[in-house]
């Protein structure tokens, strides 16, 4: 990825001692995105979306790129192409993902936005198992494989998909598959992070429950 597209290069990184990252780590539609968007807005921290990188890439060989030449000229601009959340792209970014050269490429944008003056949430696969082993907070965010199909099921129809319960269900599993057994970088929870199962809570009660572990250590002056 382009070093000097990363959105926050004109910010300088935290003195030592001063980072605090969060990371954030799950499968498809556990609710890790709108948790990390809402952590990120309480504590008011950067958040980056890493699955983006991975769905940027995705498209982009599916219009014929070559992934590892995508993943070099990767811009922040690409992460707001349109159609990035499409199943398509969903299965594309999952195949890219297994490409360690791929990864490697994106690894150093990822640690730099981390350790960024302010702090930061990033949410993914492997952040704290990878990319920030160091994260001050560790969340893996999970829910079971029917309630997480039921969810992207309804978001799939509501963006005017036509797909089917099943399908979206198949789809979720294989991915999950694919994302677990991944001989690079494989999904995981870190040792040291902090379950939530939304699988029978509210966002809102998802959310409270990731605040709460935040809480605890989270720097004094800046809660
Ligand atoms: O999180 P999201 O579903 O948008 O991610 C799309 C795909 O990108 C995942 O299925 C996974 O294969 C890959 N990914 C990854 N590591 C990350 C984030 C996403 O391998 N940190």
């Amino acid at each position: 990825m382009k070093a000097g597209q990363a959105n926050r290069n004109d910010r300088k990184p935290f003195g030592s001692g001063t980072a605090f990252t969060i990371a954030i780590d799950g499968p498809a539609a556990a609710g890790k995105g709108s948790i990390s968007r809402a952590i990120a807005a309480h504590y008011g921290l950067a958040h980056l979306d890493t699955g983006l990188l991975y769905r940027a890439v995705g498209a982009q060989v599916l219009s014929g790129s070559d992934p590892l030449r995508a993943a070099e000229n990767l811009t922040v601009d690409d992460l707001q192409a349109d159609g990035l959340r499409s199943a398509e792209v969903s299965q594309a970014a999952a195949d890219v993902a297994v490409m360690p050269e791929v990864r490697a490429e994106l690894l150093e944008f990822q640690r730099r936005f981390a350790r960024w003056e302010g702090g930061a949430v990033l949410d993914g696969r492997d952040i704290g198992t990878v990319i920030v082993p160091q994260a001050e907070v560790k969340l893996f965010v999970t829910a079971n494989a029917d309630v997480r199909a039921d969810r992207r099921f309804k978001e799939l129809v509501a963006s005017g998909a036509e797909t089917t319960f099943e399908q979206v269900l198949q789809d979720v599993i294989a991915r999950d598959a694919r994302d677990s057994s991944r001989a690079t970088a494989p999904m995981a929870a870190a040792e040291d992070a902090v379950l939530i199962d939304t699988s029978e809570l509210s966002l809102s009660a998802a959310i409270a429950q990731a605040i709460a572990a935040i809480d605890k250590d989270f720097p004094d002056e800046k809660s």
